[in-house]
């Protein structure tokens, strides 16, 4: 299949053969998995070094997820969007997707002032939902960011979403996440939405309780030393 449409191939709801048969596209996910890797590496990178300096690690854990191409061509049509490669780059910033599960809410910012001061990085975007949570209780710091990729013959730019959060934080996505994904909720919503965002501020109080606690350890080690 030479020269495919892509919008012809989306509508058929085929995804599956894209990968194999619509080349611009693959390759275009390649470079967006290239981009994925650069910076997973780069934290992972940061997370030994922090880990030695301070015999603990900045994150718990760390997972990368690529956009489905169904859920890329739901999202530019939603957006009302053309559907086409140079759309995609232009239009979606949450093809590569890394989420980052820290211990404690300040090493989410460390980490991310670290990874921001690259100089191969590009910051393009940041949404501090933990500074100004979603009226929901939603907290996370999301980065969109530019990195470069380094192809057999060019050098390319390509923009990744790293979700910063911290576990508890994550505790109250996942289940907030798993709660409303796709229901419909009618009955009771708006006191379902006031308890998610009590639970949320409850969890943010706990988040700071764990944080205070951890700094008076650090601080009782320091003294020691
Ligand atoms: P999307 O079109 O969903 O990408 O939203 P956006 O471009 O307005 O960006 P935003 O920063 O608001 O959200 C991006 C991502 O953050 C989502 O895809 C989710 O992974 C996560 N997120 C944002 N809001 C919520 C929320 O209220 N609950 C949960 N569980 N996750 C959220
Ligand atoms: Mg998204």
């Amino acid at each position: 299949m030479e020269n495919i449409n892509l919008k012809d191939l989306l509508s058929t709801g085929k995804t599956d053969i894209l990968f194999n048969s619509a080349k611009p596209f693959a390759r275009l996910m390649m470079y967006y998995n290239c981009a994925m890797l650069e910076i997973k590496t780069k934290l992972d990178v940061l997370n030994n070094e922090m880990s030695l300096e301070n015999d603990r690690n900045p994150f718990e854990s760390i997972t990368c997820r690529l956009k489905s191409p169904k859920s890329i061509f739901e999202k530019l049509q939603r957006k009302g969007y053309e559907i086409s490669e140079e759309s995609i780059e232009k239009n979606l910033n949450d093809v590569a997707g890394i989420r980052v599960i820290c211990s404690f809410p300040e090493d989410i910012y460390k980490l991310a002032i670290k990874l921001c001061a690259q100089d191969d990085i590009r910051l393009i975007d940041e949404k501090d939902y933990i500074k100004n949570p979603k009226p929901n209780g939603y907290r996370s710091l999301h980065l969109i960011l530019e990195v470069p990729i380094f192809l057999s013959s060019e050098k390319r730019m390509v923009r990744v979403e790293v979700q910063f959060r911290t576990i508890a934080m994550n505790f109250w996505a996942s289940l907030e996440h798993k709660l409303k994904y796709k229901k419909n909720i009618t009955e009771n919503a708006e006191e379902i939405s006031e308890e998610l965002r009590i639970c949320a501020e409850e969890i943010d109080r706990l988040d700071l309780k764990m944080q205070a606690i951890h700094n008076k350890i650090n601080s009782n080690r320091s003294a020691k030393k």
